[in-house]
């Protein structure tokens, strides 16, 4: 199987098949995602906020973002992957943001990049794409802005906003990127504008209308994500209770000496280890 490309999504919007994304910033959940069949796999830098423990993304690097890119892409090969680029890491010199590029992409073997923003990136995503590499727009709520925005607001509530956010889409398409990605923004917007791009919308808390949906993994299976559960996120399944009921009956066990029994010790008769591991 071939990973999808960014040709085909634009066809997948032609034809009405909605995009499914998910975080992934690990080998075993980029293993388990492709097998589920997921379409692309995000290496957020949400990473710095469930895997590192950072209370915003801010903190994230490019050494960060490659690390884990080349763990992500190790595990599912046969997915479309695309890296964050992390907080001030495209702002300065298109010099200075190619440099980052490169090392998520020769370094991370990303296949494309997301950058958050809108018209004031544009010049940026157009000397990346001329690049030769695809780029996935980000706006709505953007989380690298979090100081500046004042919070986790709600984006397009007002017609002045809806005008501001249609304006950043068509600047991000104009300058060449493949998709977007529409955080926190009210469904009669994001509809909007996916409906104006020929280029495909990727909703998070972005209502129905969007070409595709996206959610952070820890969320979905609820694997001790640290926040609140957000009403635009629904839950699939519930990993963390599972991890804790199964270290704490791990616990148990080494505590009243049940574990190890019988069948987990060796003695002399046994094999070499090369074996056992197969
Ligand atoms: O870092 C991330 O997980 C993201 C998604 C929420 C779109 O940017
Ligand atoms: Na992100």
């Amino acid at each position: 199987k071939q990973p999808l490309n960014i040709v085909k999504m634009k066809k997948y919007k032609q034809d009405g098949i909605p995009l499914s994304m998910i975080t992934a910033y690990d080998y075993p959940t980029a293993l388990l995602a492709e097998e589920a069949g997921i379409d692309i796999i995000l290496v957020g830098d949400s990473l710095g906020n469930v895997v590192l423990g950072y209370n915003s993304t801010l903190p994230v690097t490019i050494d960060d973002m490659v690390y884990h890119t080349r763990s992500v892409v190790r595990g599912a090969e046969n997915t479309f992957i695309v890296a964050d680029m992390p907080f001030m890491t495209y702002h300065g010199s298109i010099d200075e943001t190619l440099k980052g590029v490169r090392r998520l992409m020769q370094e991370g073997h990303a296949h494309a990049v997301k950058m958050e923003g809108g018209v004031e990136i544009a010049d940026t995503v157009k000397a990346v794409v001329q690049a030769g590499v695809p780029v996935l727009g980000h706006i709505g709520l953007t989380p690298q802005s979090v100081n500046q925005i004042g919070g986790y607001r709600i984006q397009g509530k007002d017609a002045a906003d809806a005008k501001r956010l249609m304006d950043e889409a068509k600047a991000l398409e104009a300058a060449g990127a493949f998709g977007i990605v529409l955080e926190l923004v009210t469904e009669e917007v994001a509809a909007a504008i996916s409906k104006e791009l020929s280029i495909p919308t990727i909703g998070i808390g972005a209502g129905r209308g969007c070409d595709g949906q996206v959610l952070v993994f820890h969320d979905v299976v609820q694997y001790a994500s640290p926040y609140t559960p957000k009403r635009f996120v629904k839950t699939y399944g519930d990993v963390g209770s599972l991890i804790r009921s199964s270290i704490a009956a791990y616990v148990k066990e080494v505590k009243d000496r049940s574990f190890p029994a019988e069948e987990h010790v060796f003695n002399a008769a046994d094999g070499v280890l090369d074996e056992l591991y197969g």
